[in-house]
């Protein structure tokens, strides 16, 4: 029997769709996984008919592949992944390629790449983006490792990957833990953009009292322009127009405001706030997420921190779009943006892992959850301007920010009279006024600094490092 092109351990959602998505593409498939009435199910259900075998263990899932193999893991991240490591490697050979599908930490990554390449197999640590319908159709694909073993599964990845005008979303973002490390902050625009259309929900439920209907037409809108045309958008629409089962309630009101997390937006503040990247925006998204989650002292709270009596404010109407209101998810999400695409440039030096800006760009226009048409021109941008410091700097992107400053401002100012919480809108205000202002006031700061602990400053008229006794 001939042997097969790809194998796939782990048969969750993803991985199915996955292999799904590389047999569709002609590379004959065999599946392994812990449980194997999994597979079982698996092989008589959605992969019955297709060029797809299944292993009962380990070592057969080896034998059936052809040389050199190239295995996908679509296991839980963590010690899960280097427990299958751990249990493949004996089988393995020279040459033979491993190449971790899941949200693994970077440095996890960085690890396991030294340890197999050092061992002469390959180790692939790959960002997938797109949820099940993105793994099925063509995902966004994120491979880290050594161009060799990239090189391998080229031909595999670029036919399994989402398609754009500008060729498939998948390239070789670098070495060691460079894939996943663009994933996790590809999730930590995610979170962001999440937590801005959640805030323009909130404002218009509460400051326009609108119904789900009439927000999700403003979503409809919105997904119409060029600023905001995106996935996130889209399926907010959906959220937004979708009934309870009693066919009256929008399902969304009887869903409890707690949101989870797995960890990857956790993993970009983090990283960011190591390397000195200023991630307001999506810091912002992550403590919402943790301030959902305090359910009941928010309920207990609610009646003893009294807010604003509620006022009137216009926030425009579906034909202009809300325009102030579309000014703020349009600038937050832009500093979202920007955030990102700054920390994989200050990583990308730290780490040495000379990232493609414009190609990581190319890569998000299509399968993963942040796909959207401003990554045009945020691709645009970079390939006008490979060393440009700042997106919000960018010809275009500054003349968004000049036309809609003021409309952010506006409902940062309406959400504060009103008691509203808008963590990313008035985070992304602040850091847009931050980085257009020439003067800060940390001036005083090094002084108070200077004052109580020596700690000495730097004087803007002359050169050189300075002390002053100030309490004298
Ligand atoms: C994707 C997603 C996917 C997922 C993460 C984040 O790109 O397909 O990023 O990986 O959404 O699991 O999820 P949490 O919100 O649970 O952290």
């Amino acid at each position: 029997m001939s042997k097969a092109h790809f194998g796939l351990v782990g048969l969750g959602v993803m991985g199915e769709n996955l292999v799904l998505n590389a047999e569709r593409n002609g590379f004959s498939s065999v599946v392994y996984n812990r449980t194997f009435s999994k597979t079982e199910a698996f092989l008589n259900g959605r992969g019955f008919g297709k060029a797809i075998t299944g292993a009962k263990d380990l070592q057969e899932f080896v034998s059936k592949l052809e040389r050199p193999r190239r295995i996908l893991m679509m296991v839980k991240a963590g010690s899960a992944t280097d427990a299958v490591i751990e249990q493949i490697s004996p089988y393995l050979q020279e040459g033979d390629l491993l190449i971790d599908g899941g949200n693994s930490e970077f440095r996890d990554t960085e690890r396991r790449v030294s340890d197999l390449e050092s061992k002469s197999f390959g180790y692939i640590g790959m960002g997938v983006s797109g949820g099940a319908k993105g793994a099925l159709e063509g995902p966004s694909m994120m491979p880290g490792g050594t161009k060799t073993s990239y090189d391998a599964i080229e031909s595999l990845v670029k036919k399994m990957a989402a398609q754009v005008d500008d060729g498939p979303c998948v390239t070789y973002i670098g070495p060691g833990g460079s894939g996943h490390f663009v994933k996790t902050v590809h999730n930590g625009i995610e979170y962001g953009i999440e937590q801005i259309l959640a805030e323009a929900y909130d404002v218009m439920k509460r400051v326009s009292r609108m119904s789900g209907s009439e927000m999700a037409d403003v979503m409809a809108f919105w997904n119409s322009t060029e600023e905001l045309s995106s996935y996130l958008v889209e399926i907010t629409e959906v959220c937004l127009r979708t009934k309870d089962s009693d066919g009256d309630t929008d399902l969304v009101e009887k869903i409890m405001d707690k949101a989870g997390q797995k960890g990857t937006g956790l993993w970009t503040v983090i990283s960011a706030l190591e390397l000195g990247a200023s991630v307001p925006t999506i810091y912002a998204s992550l403590n919402g997420r943790v301030m959902s989650s305090m359910k009941t002292q928010r309920c207990n709270a609610e009646p003893i921190l009294k807010g604003p009596q509620s006022q009137s404010f216009d926030l425009g109407n579906l034909d202009n779009g809300m325009a102030p209101l579309m000014d703020a998810v349009v600038l937050s999400s832009i500093a979202c943006y920007a955030q990102g695409m700054d920390l994989l440039k200050i990583a990308s030096e730290e780490y040495n892992y000379k990232l493609n800006m414009p190609s990581i760009a190319q890569i998000w226009k299509g399968g993963c959850i942040i796909r959207s048409r401003l990554l045009s021109r945020i691709q645009d941008a970079f390939n006008r301007d490979a060393e440009l410091p700042n997106l919000l700097i960018d010809p275009w992107f500054s003349d968004q920010v000049n036309r809609r400053l003021s409309g952010l401002a506006y409902v940062v100012e309406v959400a504060a009279k009103s008691g509203i919480p808008i963590p990313c809108f008035s985070s992304s205000l602040d850091y847009i006024n931050s980085y257009r202002t020439s003067r800060l006031p940390q001036n005083l700061v090094q002084a108070m600094r200077d004052c109580f602990g020596s700690h000495t400053y730097q004087r803007i008229d002359k050169e050189g490092s300075f002390h002053t006794e100030w309490l004298k």
